[in-house]
């Protein structure tokens, strides 16, 4: 099996930083070596096939993207990115695994919705890629179903509050779900807005004639996510379900999660780059249809409301744990602009799955974060919340090879010209300028991304069986 070495950088995990050299063999991290071991003194880098110089760089545990909706099918099209294309992009910015969402449409059996995403994702993907389980339709047959979810590799599924019609679960169906959640291991997820109420007010907002995208963020206001979240948290107490929330964005909402985990209550919370950067005003409110290219939900807050701050300094204190993409990407021509004259008609979703390790690192450049915040909530967290620590989500011996040099001294100008590799007509971080490089990226042991040209390869991605979250307890 092939050797490398990674020579000279400093080595960064969740809990520190030191010089150290990281010895691969095959797929696997096979040491990690201080400077004077005596490793080194038998000129190690004579004997390996590859040494990779990381001098004056940061050497780190893959990104892990655990919210991704590669090929989508929503909002009447289906997510621009393939399974191949999302992922080659997501290698090309650092990041080495991803978990995307399997779905059960209304009416489908669960096992048959896990086995379509299966069918789209085997052989295609340049990273590798775990499945958490939408669960559309929840009844008897489903709520069994979950129960042989762990089985497959899958320790986590999702429900919608979101969406009537279409993925959403009203509180009894959430209130079976958790139950059986609870008992069967498995880490709720929860896209929390009051769907319902929401669709109420964008008829409304449509029949004065504000249509335009702006109104999207109107409509879904942050008293729509805190109640939610609120519910969902209260749902998650009554049943003992361990509950992660997905996409945070108002600072209401954080507060609930905040305010369970000082309760005692197992209960998390992701956000999002685009509601660390973005907001309701300069982004969803640009001229014209241009707002389009940020219609996500939860939608873009308002700067005036400092949601933002807010949610930079919770990833600090660790009231919100992780930070994800939700990678849900659409072209412009052909798919958002399937709502010029109606905002509602907008493919919800933003395309982000290439810069997250980058946008992040600007955290770390502009004092937000820590270097090792950094690295934990972009990679650590993610493996331990979905049961793949060890593998995952670390520099130590025995992990998967999954590494990326990442070089503080080099610059990555986003967007312009089309430089991002997703598969979209538009960037939603165009102009965005960050004091930091993916240098080099390794996928079990194989180089995927080198000297800005990506050397991966289409099916070298394999699927991640999960454990259960190290969180429950
Ligand atoms: O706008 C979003 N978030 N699109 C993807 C679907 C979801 O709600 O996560
Ligand atoms: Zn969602
Ligand atoms: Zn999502």
């Amino acid at each position: 099996m092939a050797t490398t070495l990674i020579s000279g950088g400093t080595v960064v995990t969740a809990t520190g930083r030191s010089a150290a050299d990281v010895l691969v063999d095959g797929e696997k991290i096979a040491a990690v070596l201080a400077p004077g071991s005596p490793l080194l003194g038998h000129d190690l880098a004579a004997g390996v096939d590859t040494v990779l110089d990381a001098t004056g760089k940061y050497v780190i545990p893959g990104g892990i993207d655990a919210h991704t909706h590669m090929q989508m099918p929503f909002g009447g099209t289906e997510a621009s990115d393939t399974f191949e294309t999302g992922t080659r992009a997501a290698a090309w910015g650092g990041t080495t695994t991803i978990v995307d969402f399997a779905i059960q449409r209304y009416g489908e059996r669960v096992m048959d919705g896990l086995a379509a995403w299966h069918e789209k994702a085997a052989g295609q993907c340049a990273i590798d890629y775990g499945f958490h389980q939408i669960i559309g339709d929840v009844n008897d047959d489903s709520l069994k179903a979950m129960e042989a979810l762990p089985d497959e590799g899958v320790s986590s599924y999702k429900l919608f509050m979101a969406y009537p019609g279409v993925f959403y679960s009203d509180d009894a169906q959430i209130y079976k779900a958790m139950r059986v959640g609870a008992e069967t291991g498995l880490m709720t997820m929860m896209h929390a807005e009051n769907g319902p109420a929401i669709d109420a007010m964008v008829a409304e907002l449509l029949a004065q004639g504000k249509t335009d995208p702006y109104y999207h963020g109107v409509a879904r206001a942050w008293q729509m996510e805190e109640e939610a979240t609120h519910r969902a948290i209260m749902l998650a107490n009554l049943t003992g379900a361990p509950l992660y929330v997905v996409h945070v964005s108002a600072k209401q909402a954080v507060e609930q999660l905040a305010a369970a985990r000082d309760n005692g209550q197992n209960v998390f919370g992701e956000t999002c780059p685009q509601y660390l950067y973005l907001s309701l005003e300069d982004q969803l409110g640009a001229e014209g249809f241009e707002g389009a290219k940020w219609v996500c939900s939860t939608p873009l807050r308002s700067k005036h409301e400092h949601h933002q701050d807010h949610m930079w300094q919770s990833l600090r204190t660790n009231d919100i744990q992780m930070v994800a993409t939700d990678h849900c990407p659409f072209c412009m021509k052909g798919q958002k602009d399937l709502g010029v004259g109606d905002f509602s008609k907008i493919p919800n979703g933003i395309g982000s799955v290439e810069h997250r390790m980058d946008l992040m690192y600007q955290g770390v450049v502009d004092g937000k974060i820590s270097l090792e915040r950094w690295v934990e909530i972009t990679s650590t967290t993610p493996a331990r919340m979905f049961g793949m620590y060890g593998t995952k989500g670390v520099i130590a011996p025995g992990a998967d090879a999954d590494v990326v040099i990442y070089d503080p001294n080099g610059h990555t100008s986003i967007g312009l010209g089309k430089t991002h590799h997703m598969n979209m007509d538009y960037s939603a971080w165009e102009g965005y300028e960050i004091q930091g490089h993916v240098d080099t990226v390794m996928s079990r042991g194989t180089v995927v991304v080198s000297g800005n040209q990506y050397v991966g390869s289409k099916g070298h991605g394999r699927y991640v069986h999960r454990a259960t979250s190290q969180y429950l307890v």
